[in-house]
């Protein structure tokens, strides 16, 4: 009996395939489920009232399975052809599903706006290894081995005796030997020192590094590209005021500080009371670094400049603590744009 209930739903199935329109599937629902449809007909046939006990019972649940079957394969064919016709249906009236999109670090929002001003005065923007030789940190960079500069600079050493870069100056030789003068580059990047974390260190940062080297390049040209790229990073005029400082690849070397953004010179807690912030050191191009890139030092000179990231994000948006940037918390990094 049940082989014959299971015929009668494969042929169903097979009618309904061919069925094309809504008003084909309903006339299968009768000819199958109505009243007097084939299934009531086989079902009339079986004679369930002269069955007793469990085979009544049985029966009783075979036939209801069949009905099931046969009802699923009407409804699901009345869905495909409703929408074969029309396209598939929605309500849009539910409300939709909770899509959050993500926001853009604002180290990576500082970033993207220094990389824009650089290449807008035509500079390559570009990254090297962060793994590199002791020589591409160091002694291309006029920092000998035995030179008290290395103490500043607490490095991650790697078994194989690679280091971690803990500037991207590592890039400034490589750069000068690959593309000679004049040269337009920056580096943008990760480093590493092995240092304890405080409010604004961490062991790994980002860096951008620059390098301009042509014929007659001054102090002059320094300040304007650094304070045009502030400028442009910071969405505001900015007064920038050169120190000496000292690194062993430029000469003369620079700290080179801005007016505070947040008090305007007044004298605030974050410059300090002092009215000024120290942002970028920088300098002119140490002969024997042009030499070491295979540039001659006296036909071109030029300047170089290392910017912290970090810093430059936490002045822009007033975050006074790297666990802030670094943290992962949603609530912070939520409050930045969508889109840089
Ligand atoms: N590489 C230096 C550091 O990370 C920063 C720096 C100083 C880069 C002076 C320069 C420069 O290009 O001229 O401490």
């Amino acid at each position: 009996m049940s082989d014959r209930l299971d015929s009668i739903v494969d042929e169903l199935a097979r009618a309904l395939s061919s069925a094309r329109s809504g008003a084909e599937v309903e006339e299968l629902r009768r000819a199958y489920l109505g009243r007097k449809g084939a299934i009531a007909a086989a079902i009339g046939e079986i004679g369930i009232a002269t069955l007793s006990g469990d085979a009544r019972a049985e029966t009783g649940r075979r036939v209801q399975a069949a009905r099931e079957r046969a009802g699923t394969l009407v409804d699901e064919r009345a869905v495909a052809v409703s929408q074969a016709v029309s396209g598939p249906s929605y309500d849009t009236t539910l409300p939709g599903s909770d899509r959050r999109l993500g926001t853009v670090h604002p180290v990576a929002l500082a970033k993207k706006s220094i990389e824009d001003a650089l290449r807008g005065m035509g500079f390559l923007v570009t990254d090297g290894p962060e793994v590199v030789s002791e020589y591409l940190n160091f002694d291309s960079l006029n920092i000998p081995s035995d030179h008290p500069a290395r103490d500043m600079h607490d490095t991650f050493w790697l078994t194989n005796g690679l280091l971690l870069r803990t500037h991207t100056s590592s890039n400034q030789v490589p750069a000068l030997k690959r593309h000679g003068a004049p040269l337009r580059a920056a580096f943008v990047g990760r480093c590493f020192r092995y240092e304890d974390i405080d409010a604004t260190h961490e062991n790994t940062f980002d860096q951008v590094e620059g390098i301009m080297v042509g014929r007659g390049i001054t102090i002059a040209n320094l300040i304007a590209v650094m304070k045009f790229m502030l400028e442009e990073a910071f969405e505001r005029e900015i007064t920038v005021r050169l120190r000496p400082g000292y690194f062993p690849f430029v000469e003369p070397g620079f700290e080179l500080d801005i007016r505070c953004t947040i008090c305007d010179g007044q004298g605030c807690k974050t410059c300090k009371t002092i009215g000024w912030i120290e942002l970028l050191p920088c300098g002119m191009v140490h002969p024997s670094v042009l030499c070491e890139g295979g540039v001659d030092p006296e036909v071109f000179t030029g300047f170089a400049f290392g910017l912290g990231l970090t810093r430059l994000a936490m002045m822009k948006y007033g975050i006074d603590h790297v666990r802030v940037l670094n943290g992962g918390d949603m609530k912070v990094i939520a409050q930045f744009p969508v889109v840089p």
